[in-house]
């Protein structure tokens, strides 16, 4: 076995416990992760209802990681400006939460963050096209966003693969984040099919081991892996 430790981790905090975010934030921080992965959910474009600005704010001092904030909320635009100045380093939105998606781009990179998209299972990759040089990172759901704990769709390394070389022939530095079941097994496929980041939030928080075993495990490939590559 070896490790992938160019892959960047970044652990959910969703499946932390929320009765002590910030204990939970230096605890992965210590472990390993690369960024601080926060769900945003308002109870409307998605059926859940998580963390605000203020929550963000109140947690930046306990890492000096970046924040990885992906924005399940419609429309993002009046809020995006609040999770920049409460710390958030990369905002990720989804394409059909507001009427303008490369102005919510715009707003993003001029508010002082790292722009990203996210595409839903059911989004199409060629969505990325148009607003591809606005772009730090991209984000492929691999569950339906609204909740943690649920089990990776196979069909999307398909659309990993697609979105691997669009970037590629862009030419631009841009993260291929992937979100949503990642595990020990399915973090191999989603490496293996171009991805460049990992969010996982349960195979983290409720894994079998200590939480830099269990970051080491999504970081792991086999050996007929590498050799592949
Ligand atoms: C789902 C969230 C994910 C979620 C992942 O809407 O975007 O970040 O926390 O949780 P796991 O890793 O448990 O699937
Ligand atoms: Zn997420």
């Amino acid at each position: 076995m070896i490790m992938s430790e160019n892959i960047l981790i970044s652990p959910s905090i969703l499946s932390a416990d929320f009765a002590d975010l910030g204990a939970e934030i230096r605890a992965i921080d210590a472990a390993g992760a690369d960024m601080i992965h926060i769900d945003v959910m308002d109870g409307h474009y998605v059926p859940n209802l998580t963390i605000g600005p203020m929550v963000v704010k109140a947690l930046k001092p306990h890492t000096d990681k970046p924040f990885d904030v992906h924005l399940m909320i419609a429309p993002a635009d009046p809020l995006i400006q609040a999770f920049i100045d409460a710390g958030a380093d990369y905002v990720s939105i989804h394409p059909d939460a507001g009427p303008h998606l490369h102005r919510s781009l715009q707003a993003i990179k001029s508010g002082g963050a790292k722009a990203g998209l996210v595409l839903n299972p059911g989004t199409h990759a060629d969505v990325v096209d148009p607003v591809i040089d606005e772009l730090d990172l991209i984000l492929v759901m691999s569950v339906n966003p609204g909740f943690g704990g649920q089990s990776f769709i196979t069909s999307q390394l398909d659309k990993i693969r697609v979105l691997a070389d669009k970037i590629k022939a862009s030419g631009r530095d841009i993260i291929l984040e992937v979100d949503g079941g990642v595990n020990p097994i399915t973090s191999q496929q989603c490496i293996e099919a171009g991805a460049t980041a990992l969010v996982a939030g349960s195979a983290v928080f409720k894994g079998a081991g200590s939480y830099a075993e269990n970051i080491a495990a999504l970081r792991r490939q086999s050996t007929a892996t590498s050799q592949v590559a």
